[in-house]
């Protein structure tokens, strides 16, 4: 068994980072999450992984990820020269995955608990098709899916305007060798993709048998900030605390607090769960709850709490930043002026939100 993972697309949604980053390296407590998804395939028993790549993220991701040894993988990057959707990957994956059963993993989600079992029952049953579901309460941005009443699905349906219910596709699927075909048969979208729910479907309408795995485990799409914040405080939720780096004898680590090596507390408070990477300097400031501070940042006079901080950057004398995701090498710095005026230096797709 093989499996396959999504890392191409252009992550819209989390513009101005994915102009410049792949989403699927954003990190989840100072880890990318397409990390998590690598380490519950090899839990699963799974050696073979094919990596599907896009103009925007083959280079970092083959950087990150390089020929997977260190995860005990032998990976594979697979181009796609456009985002032409989940079914699109499939089909230029074929001869990668030649005949082979695999699991297709969408690099951008986040799946607490690992896909071992799911994986186990695939093998054991043996159907065309495995898909993992849950329920949600915003049905209408995933695909989703009925079920009949003895439990098996009728239907699949991309992102519908009016959902039929609240079960939805959690971004893992296992198939066999039949799902070819499917995606060669079905047309594009409305939104001008081969949409993996339409191959589900195809398969469910030509007679073979595609099994459903419910789930209530945590899961979530790392699709926007909104949600990227969420999974990293669940993530901190479970840290373990531990000191590396230096912590002077005036700051005070309250909580889940990990200090990795070179990184330095200096006359500053930390409210865990927190992490600090290597190499960044935390001074005079507050670091408040569910905060991810990544490698070789600074910290200076300021407050944040509930963010992300991306490798790199430089926050100073801000009174308080909250709910942000802070870009590589970003500058967020207040100045002494008195008067109210602010000042940027933006690109396009920023988000800034300003007090009154
Ligand atoms: O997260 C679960 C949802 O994922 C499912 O409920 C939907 O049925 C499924 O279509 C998918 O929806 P999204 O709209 O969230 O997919 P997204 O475009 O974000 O792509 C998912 C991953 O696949 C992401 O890592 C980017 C990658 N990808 C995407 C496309 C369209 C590719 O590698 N190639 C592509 O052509």
């Amino acid at each position: 068994m093989k499996a396959l993972v999504l890392a191409g697309g252009i992550g819209s949604r989390l513009r101005p980072i994915t102009h410049t980053f792949a989403k699927q390296l954003l990190p989840i407590a100072n880890k990318p999450v397409l990390f998590y998804g690598l380490e519950s395939i090899r839990d699963a028993g799974i050696r073979e992984v094919g990596i599907v790549v896009g103009d925007t993220t083959a280079k970092e991701i083959e950087a990150a990820v390089g020929d997977g040894s260190e995860f005990g993988l032998e990976v594979t990057y697979i181009f796609q020269q456009e985002p032409r959707g989940l079914a699109h990957a499939v089909i230029i994956s074929r001869d990668y995955l030649g005949d082979d059963d695999f699991v297709m993993y969408l690099g951008d989600n986040f799946v607490i608990g690992g896909i071992s079992d799911f994986v186990d029952r695939f093998r054991r049953e043996g159907p065309q098709a495995q898909v993992m579901l849950t329920k949600v309460t915003d049905p209408q941005a995933f695909g989703v899916a009925e079920l009949g009443e003895d439990g098996a699905i009728v239907g699949v349906e991309e992102k519908p305007q009016h959902p039929t219910g609240d079960l939805v596709l959690i971004g893992v699927y296992a198939f066999d060798s039949t799902v070819h075909q499917a995606v060669l048969e079905i047309k594009p979208s409305r939104r001008n993709e081969l949409e993996i729910t339409d191959a589900i479907q195809w398969l469910i309408d030509h007679g073979h048998r595609v099994d459903p795995m419910v789930t209530s485990g945590y899961w979530r799409d790392a699709g926007s900030v909104h949600d990227i914040l969420a999974v990293n405080r669940f993530v901190l939720e479970g840290i373990e605390p531990a000191v590396a780096g230096e912590v002077d004898a005036v700051s005070e680590l309250i909580g889940h607090v990990v200090v990795e090596e070179g990184a330095v507390v200096a006359d500053s408070k930390i409210v865990g769960p927190v992490v600090l990477g290597a190499g960044s300097v935390v001074r005079g400031s507050f670091v408040g709850p569910f905060t991810s501070i990544d490698r070789d940042c600074v910290v200076i006079d300021s407050e944040i709490e509930h963010s992300i901080v991306l490798r790199g950057a430089h926050i100073e004398s801000v009174a308080r930043l909250e709910q942000s995701l802070i870009g590589r090498e970003t500058r967020v710095v207040a100045t002494q002026d008195v008067s109210k005026t602010h000042r940027f230096i933006l690109g396009d797709h920023n988000n800034v939100q300003v007090g009154r």
